[in-house]
């Protein structure tokens, strides 16, 4: 046969090709409002062919409200309860995607369970971008403290050195959010396939 003959895939090769990107592990994507979580989350899993699940509206769905009327009801202590509660459940669900709020990851007890679990992906992104992005919603508690744009720095300042423990980081592009999803499979790809013995070029 002629070598340069083009073969159909094996189907382990096949299989191959839709695993990668695929770590056998649930995808947590972290970073703050604004980031993309969700909706880089929904199109990664559908890219993968894994369920997507956002862990606010969980949150919303097992206290039969909004995160708003939580935290006006309750105050932000009773919804980071909540919030630990509905994670760490979701963590020992089968490998999915899951988009966390921007504070789920400073958690230490669920930043632990995320680490022995699942492959955590930070979404960056800059100042700029993030308080563009939020002011299309005026629905996060959070960001009703004061002026977006000085809630986000404080809190980029404060959770900015913790999100860097994630696995892997990716930054958030301002386009199309088709962009930001190929760069997260191509970093999952890279971090499913790297060396196992701790060494890194
Ligand atoms: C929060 C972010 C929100 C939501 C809640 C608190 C935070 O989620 O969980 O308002 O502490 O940063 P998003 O990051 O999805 O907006």
């Amino acid at each position: 046969m002629n070598a340069s003959t083009t073969l159909p895939p094996e189907p382990a090769a096949a299989a191959d090709i839709l695993q990668a990107g695929r770590p056998g592990r649930t995808i947590v994507l972290v970073g703050l409002m604004g980031a993309g979580k969700s909706s880089i989350g929904r199109r990664l899993a559908q890219r993968l062919s894994l369920a997507f699940i956002d862990a606010d509206k969980e949150i919303e769905s097992a206290a039969g409200c909004s995160i708003e009327e939580i935290f006006e009801r309750l105050g932000e202590q009773a919804f980071r309860d909540g919030e630990r509660r509905v994670i760490l459940r979701l963590l020992d669900d089968p490998p999915h995607v899951l988009a966390t709020g921007g504070g789920a990851f400073m958690d230490p007890l669920i930043r632990a369970r995320i680490k022995e679990r699942a492959v955590s992906v930070w979404l960056h992104a800059d100042l700029d971008l993030l308080v563009r992005r939020v002011s299309r919603r005026s629905n996060r508690p959070l960001l009703k403290n004061g002026n977006p744009r000085d809630v986000l720095a404080s809190l980029m300042e404060r959770r900015y050195p913790v999100y860097a423990e994630a696995d892997i980081r990716v930054d958030s592009a301002d386009g199309p959010p088709e962009q930001t999803v190929q760069r997260v499979a191509d970093a999952l790809s890279r971090f499913t396939q790297r060396p196992m013995n701790g060494t890194s070029t």
